[in-house]
């Protein structure tokens, strides 16, 4: 066969060479290629030439395909190098792509869900998020709809579902004129409540190749922290998540701050509960009604960041818990109030109950909303799967991200049959895997290899751990950061999103900096070690200095031992360390990013499935000074393409200090682009694309999110006004800006990247 079809190859196939560097293509010409790619998978163009014509005058030349073309549409086209010209660092209020494609805003805050809800007036004053897109859009995940709309297919490039995560709020623009401080009004804690969660909106492709939303879709719907939902796995039922809303354990009251996402092999949505614990309070008494310092429930409370001083308690980061007596508002005071001894009385327990991958059935709303307690209690972002293997367990990758917290993996108990991925009942697909397995979390040598070292209760580390007295194989589950400590895992500088590299198998974690990496560390600080190398100062624009520590953060990869997900072993490097093209190559630009790569500060990492490439994503607050925040796309090589490096210290007493670390290769420039930068005040985050590679959707996070009450009525105080000032809904260009989903098309429909 000609080795130029549309087939892996590691290079570019053949329409995407023809298409690269050649502007907007001619109809013809992409028909053309077309013919070519689609006659030679199915023998011969002549043959095909009837059946092509039939699918292109459904698509026109946006860039559709067929929904029946499966074996096109599956077919991976493996990248080699990048085809687009990068696009500078910006300040600008826009979003920019590269020459040659287009980003177009299709839901943004506030958006309707359903054809009775009127359009959002952008102006503080709609309360119903339960129908509307929520705020903060993160993590994101397509699922392919068949042509009518009815039910799952995904192979359907033209019709889907985007799923995606509303990780937070940016308060001030959710009201009128701002938030009420003090006691909080309850409109005003329910608005802000049901705009955080989960928005499952349909999307379809028009014949012009143009996106939008079907706000009529029967599939479209929210959760929010209010939705009910299960608890699943070895957490369900223990002492540790009974509450007055759940008196057996065995439910929860919605998700929060839901942050990175995964994918399923059975066409599931998995949602990351990121900084959950902030949202509860806790009053300065709370340590004396729950025994003193000592008591495990206070050790545990201290652990997941809600620790209370000698002089002031918890406070919640909304205060909703102040908005009167009703149940939806008073669980966010998590002190220990009731008299019970188990915790039904109050909602003192009510932190165990976060902290879960959640696991959603997009395509049936009467399915349970299931917490996987299974995969471990921590700030969780991404939850990336290893490709699943007939007959072998299911490996899922995450990170913690908080200063010196940990990478994990969960392995099945139960090996994988591929004919689940087909299952209707998804939601008890997902019960056979990821309610029982093993939770590994890693610790790196300074060699360059590592270990998986699960955690479980008859490991004598965590059985006998001084500082908490685990109860059994929930409590370590729930306490998956105590039970880390016990075991001695490397505390990293922030794991982020993960995800696994589709010809490889080797898993990258973004590591988006640390302020607390240090030469010199108290105990409250971490040294400089192997696999998080750096620690330096950030020089800001007109001379001053910045932030110190690992500020531009890193990403890391590891690669598990024999090509088994399942392997206690691995073996890691760093594929790219972020930094200023002009920063010191000997001690922070150690990638050699040049001005068209570098970045500071990667969150969201995610891997086309169709193109290999991977798509790199920032939330940072040191290089904001000279560039808004910015997604990049990489060729990644493997674990191992660079060498080692040495970096040398010289540490406050004046005694050296070298540290080995192993440095990926250096990337050439069609190996790494940016490819977008956002608008003001943002963050970049969440990506999927559809199965043929030539849509992609990217969330732009909270643009103009420096706000204050003050200046809520003054919109020249605005940081951003974008997409209102692109044309997009109400507001025009002095509008208050909104988190949106964007979708980035080639305008000659090519591959993204190419
Ligand atoms: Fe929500 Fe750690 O990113
Ligand atoms: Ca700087
Ligand atoms: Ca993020
Ligand atoms: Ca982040």
């Amino acid at each position: 066969m000609n080795k130029r079809v549309d087939i892996p190859s590691n290079g570019f196939a053949h329409d995407e060479i023809d298409q690269n560097n050649s502007g907007n293509e001619t109809f013809q010409h992409v028909l053309q290629a077309r013919l070519s790619r689609r006659g030679l998978l199915r023998g011969g163009v002549g043959t095909a030439a009837t059946a092509v014509m039939g699918s292109l005058g459904l698509s026109a030349c946006g860039g559709g395909n067929n929904d029946n073309d499966a074996a096109f549409v599956e077919k991976p086209s493996y990248f080699s190098k990048l085809g687009f010209a990068a696009v500078p660092k910006s300040l600008a209020d826009l979003v920019a792509v590269p020459a040659g494609y287009t980003a177009s805003v299709i839901y943004a805050l506030g958006d309707p869900l359903n054809a009775s809800t009127p359009a959002y007036k952008n102006d503080g004053s709609e309360a119903d998020f339960d129908n509307r897109a929520g705020d903060h859009h993160d993590g994101m995940e397509y699922f392919g709809l068949n042509v009518s709309g009815t039910e799952r297919q995904d192979n359907s490039s033209n019709r889907g579902l985007l799923v995606m995560n509303h990780e937070a709020i940016t308060d001030q623009f959710l009201h009128v004129a701002g938030t009420t401080s003090g006691t909080r009004p309850a409109s005003e804690s329910y608005k802000e409540i049901t705009a955080h969660g989960i928005s499952i909106v349909e999307v379809a492709r028009s014949n012009a190749g143009v996106f939008t939303t079907n706000n009529s879709s029967a599939f479209n719907r929210r959760i929010t922290p209010l939705t009910p939902v299960t608890l699943s796995g070895p957490v369900k039922g223990n002492a540790l998540v009974k509450t007055l809303y759940s008196k057996d354990g065995t439910a929860a009251r919605g998700t929060i701050n839901n942050c990175g996402t995964g994918v399923t092999p059975w066409g599931t949505y998995l949602s990351g509960e990121e900084n959950w614990a902030g949202y509860f309070g806790r009053v300065i008494s709370d340590n004396t009604a729950r025994g003193g310092a000592t008591a495990r429930s206070v050790v545990s409370l201290n652990r997941y960041g809600r620790a209370v001083s000698a002089t002031a308690g918890a406070a919640s980061r909304h205060g909703w818990e102040t908005s009167g007596t009703d149940d939806i508002y008073k669980r966010w005071n998590i002190s220990q109030t009731g008299s019970s001894t188990d915790g039904t009385d109050d909602y003192r327990n009510e932190l165990n109950t976060f902290g879960y991958i959640v696991e959603v059935d997009p395509y049936d709303k009467t399915a349970a909303v299931r917490k996987r307690t299974a995969l471990g209690r921590f700030a969780h972002e991404s939850a990336s799967f290893a490709t699943p293997v007939e007959g072998k367990p299911l490996v899922v990758y995450m990170g913690d991200d908080s200063q010196g917290e940990y990478m994990y993996k969960f392995v099945s108990a139960t090996n994988w049959s591929a004919a689940d991925a087909a299952a209707s009942n998804r939601i008890a697909v997902g019960d056979k895997y990821l309610d029982s397995g093993k939770l590994y979390v890693a610790k790196f040598a300074a060699d360059g290899s590592g270990s998986w070292i699960e955690l479980n209760i008859s490991n004598s580390a965590i059985a006998a751990y001084a500082s908490y007295k685990f109860a059994d194989q929930a409590d370590v589950l729930v306490n998956a950061r105590l039970a880390a400590d016990a075991v001695g895992a490397t505390k990293m500088d922030r794991p982020e999103w993960c995800a696994v590299h589709p010809q490889t198998g080797e898993v990258y974690y973004t590591l988006t900096n640390n302020s607390n990496r240090k030469i010199d560390a108290t105990s409250a600080q971490f040294v400089v070690d192997a696999p998080n190398p750096r620690a330096y100062q950030d020089a800001k624009i007109g001379g001053s200095l910045g932030s110190a520590g690992n500020i531009n953060g890193h990403i890391i990869r590891t690669k598990d031992t024999g090509a088994n997900p399942a392997a206690t072993s691995f073996n890691w490097d760093v594929y790219l360390f972020g930094a200023e093209a002009g920063a010191d190559a000997s001690k922070i630009n150690l990638s050699a990013l040049t001005n068209d790569q570098d970045f500071s500060s990667p969150d969201g990492i995610w891997f086309s499935k169709k193109t290999g490439l991977c798509f790199i994503q920032t939330d940072d607050g040191a290089y904001t000074d000279v560039t808004n925040c910015m997604m990049l796309i990489g060729v990644a090589g493997k674990v191992g393409d660079g060498a080692k490096a040495t970096l040398s210290y010289t540490k406050a007493d004046g005694s050296a200090l070298s540290v080995d670390t192993y440095v990926g290769a250096k990337p050439a420039a069609d190996q790494l682009r940016r490819f977008l930068v956002g608008p003001k005040d943002c963050e970049i985050t969440g990506c999927t694309e559809t199965p043929d590679g030539r849509a992609l959707f990217v969330n732009i996070q909270h643009p103009g999110e420096t706000i204050t009450k003050a200046n809520i009525g003054d919109s020249s105080k605005f940081l951003s006004h974008w997409p209102g000032s692109i044309g997009f809904g109400a507001g025009g260009a002095l509008a208050r800006p909104r988190s949106a989903t964007v979708v980035i098309t080639k305008n000659d429909g090519g591959l993204i990247g190419s």
